[in-house]
This record gives C-alpha cells, sequence and structure tokens, in this order.
C-alpha cells in the first residue's frame, strides 16, 4: 500500500474513532476537521431573536436549548424546543405565528432541521396553519423517507402526525402591518406586474427604513445550531419568510445547504436574510466545506459573503457604490464548539449561550456602510 493510501486510512479511521487527525499539509496552520469526542466546547448559537423573545416565559431560545441540551438531550430536540418560544411568541413576526404574511395576507412557513450524528433531515415549504413548523420538520426527517414536504401537502402531513391545524396565524399586529402594506402598494389593484414587483419591494423595504418593521424581520428568521460535549452538532432553521411574498415562495430557510447544512464531523452553518440570494449560492453548504477544509467559523462565513458579493451583479440588487443592497447574516460552529456569526454589514448581531450564560454578540461584517449606501 502507497504512503497515500496509509495516511487517508488513518484519517478516516481517526475520524471514526473520534480521534484528532493529522492536519494535510495544504492546510497546515489551520485547524484539523475532526476533534476528540468529549472534548468540544459545548455551546448553543442562533441569531439574535434567539437571545430575545421568551414567549412570556423564563428563558430564550439559546438558554432553553442550552439547558436541555447540558441535561442530556438529544441536541436537535435541545434546538428546537429553543426555537419553539421564538416561533410561539407573537411578539417575532419573522417566525411562527404572527410571522408577517404572504402578499394575499397568508402566513406561509419554511422550516429544516438536521441531525449531525445521525445523518437525517426533514424539511417543510410553505406550510399554512401550523405555529411551529420546526416540528413539523423534525416529523418529516423522523417518519418519512423524504427530506421536504410543501404547500397543502405538508399540512395534510402534518394534520396526519396530529399537528393543530389553525386557518390563520396572523396576529391582529402582523395584519395591520400587511394592510398598510396593500394600502400603500396596490390601491387600485392596476398597477402592471413589473411595476408591481418592484413597488412591493421599494415599499416594504420603506416600511423598514420608516421603523414600522425591524430591519431583520423583513427576511427575518432564526436558526439556531449547538454541538453538545460529546460533539454531537445539529442544527434547526424556521421561518415566516420574506414579508409580503408572492404565495408560494419559498427561501432559503428550508433549503437544506442553503438556510442550514449541518455536517455530524465537522459543523454547522444556517442563515438569516436575503433568502435569494443565499439560495443562489448554498451558502451554508459553503460554510460547511469550507470548516471542513480547516477554515475557522468566522473565515469560512466570510468566504460565503465574498461568493454572495461576486455574483451580485443585478442592478436591482446593487447600492450606488455597486455592492449588494440587502443584509444576510451566517452563523456557524464547528465540532469543538468555536462559532461565528457574519453579516455583509455592520449592525446584526448573534447570541449564544455557553456554560457563562447567554449573550448577545456583534456579527463580523465584511463592508462597510449600509445596504442602502
Ligand atoms: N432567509 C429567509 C428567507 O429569505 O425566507
Amino acid at each position: 500500500m502507497s504512503k497515500k493510501m496509509k495516511r487517508r486510512d488513518f484519517i478516516r479511521n481517526g475520524a471514526v474513532a473520534g480521534l484528532v487527525v493529522a492536519t494535510p499539509k495544504a492546510l497546515r496552520g489551520q485547524s484539523p476537521a475532526v476533534i476528540t469526542k468529549g472534548t468540544a466546547r459545548p455551546v448553543v448559537i442562533s441569531s439574535a431573536n434567539g437571545n430575545k423573545f421568551k414567549n412570556g416565559g423564563e428563558m430564550t431560545c439559546v438558554q432553553k436549548a442550552f439547558t436541555l441540551m447540558m441535561g442530556g438531550s438529544d441536541v436537535l430536540d435541545a434546538l428546537i424546543a429553543g426555537v419553539n418560544i421564538v416561533e410561539l411568541d407573537p411578539l417575532d413576526d419573522s417566525v411562527g405565528y404572527g410571522g408577517l404574511p404572504n402578499a394575499e395576507g397568508v402566513v406561509q412557513l419554511d422550516s429544516s432541521c438536521m441531525h449531525g450524528p445521525k445523518k437525517r433531515a426533514g424539511a417543510v415549504a410553505s406550510l399554512e396553519g401550523v405555529r411551529t413548523p420546526s416540528l413539523v420538520a423534525k416529523a418529516v426527517m423522523e417518519q418519512t423517507d423524504h427530506h421536504l414536504l410543501v404547500g397543502r401537502g405538508a399540512q395534510e402531513f402534518a394534520r396526519g402526525m396530529g399537528f393543530k391545524i389553525e386557518e390563520d396565524l396572523n396576529t391582529e399586529h402582523s395584519r395591520q402591518l400587511w394592510l398598510e402594506w396593500k394600502r400603500r402598494t396596490d390601491p387600485s389593484h392596476y398597477l402592471d406586474p413589473a411595476k408591481r414587483a418592484e413597488v412591493w419591494r421599494r415599499e416594504g423595504l420603506k416600511m423598514v427604513a420608516e421603523g414600522l418593521i425591524r430591519e431583520e424581520h423583513f427576511y427575518g428568521t432564526i436558526n439556531c445550531d449547538g454541538v453538545n460535549t460529546r460533539g454531537e452538532i445539529c442544527g434547526v432553521t424556521t421561518t415566516s419568510g420574506l414579508a409580503w411574498k408572492i404565495p408560494g415562495r419559498v427561501g432559503d430557510s428550508p433549503i437544506l445547504g442553503a438556510g442550514l447544512y449541518v455536517d455530524g464531523a465537522v459543523g454547522a452553518a444556517g442563515s438569516t436574510g436575503r433568502g435569494e440570494a443565499n439560495l443562489y449560492n448554498l451558502c451554508s453548504f459553503l460554510i460547511v466545506e469550507e470548516m471542513r477544509r480547516g477554515r475557522s467559523p468566522k473565515d469560512a462565513g466570510m468566504e460565503a459573503l465574498r461568493r454572495i458579493k461576486a455574483n451580485t451583479v443585478e442592478k436591482r440588487l446593487l447600492n450606488s457604490r455597486g455592492l449588494p443592497s440587502f443584509g444576510i447574516n451566517f452563523y456557524a460552529i464547528n465540532a469543538r464548539g468555536e462559532h461565528a456569526g457574519v453579516t455583509m454589514y455592520p449592525g446584526a448581531q448573534y447570541a449564544i449561550c455557553t456554560e457563562q450564560g447567554p449573550q448577545t454578540l456583534p456579527c463580523e461584517a465584511l463592508l462597510t456602510g449600509k445596504p442602502t449606501d
């Protein structure tokens, strides 16, 4: 057997045994991709809303997930129990119940989840009537041979699994905001479709600029990822998607590799922000692959942002500086429990919970200024 083969076997066997493996020559000076089992620094990270909303309870998403994970719960169960708080809280109008509806005033939800150790995944898209799409995504993962159910099929599946189906997931708040947007964009119903699409986007962004909708809620989402002391990694992403979207529009959140990607031996990444930019570049997959090649979570995330910037060429998506005119954020952890939040422009934050408790930290930005500059 050649020297090369022996080295490959060593790496493979090391990975199976959970040993620290030698770093390939090309990556010397960077981190190895696989770590010793039992030496991970346990952590849960999420978008900033994961350390904000409590749905009237005591704990935020990251606190709840970390507490359950450290108590021995399955990592994915713990993360989903965390994001359920945000999905159910009507005050977060970017996720679950009370999420901003589509152009017809209907709340349509997307979610995905991935289980690192089990190497399983599930997702739902354009799901109506269920407040906790993350739990339906998990049921897809556990109860079916499929990875993604959409629309009516996803709802019928949820009904069959015993989920309560509600007629309408709007709150008074989300309905009033939708009415305001309708009033602004479609007073006569007679705009031609191209103009209307332009007005939809412009008026939505104006409502953000006027402070009616928080910027992060326009494309709002929660992504939450965790690693326990055994180095077991999972992730979940859940959202009501782009505010006032065309009915049936599916964003990045339920798409494996885009809104979420987990590799049980490497790490996890997820996203919030303009889903279309992420879908085109499959950035969560890219980030995990960059971490596999030895990059830190921050450097891997920055690579994804650079990819998006390079692939954003349409004038309507560029600001006066020729840079992307939208926000997008990534959250990443590796199997050692190192983590990062990165963002296209300064201002975004991310949440973490470790043994030191919950914290909200600034995301590292690729560019300066604002998307609208
Ligand atoms: N990132 C959420 C969405 O675009 O739907």
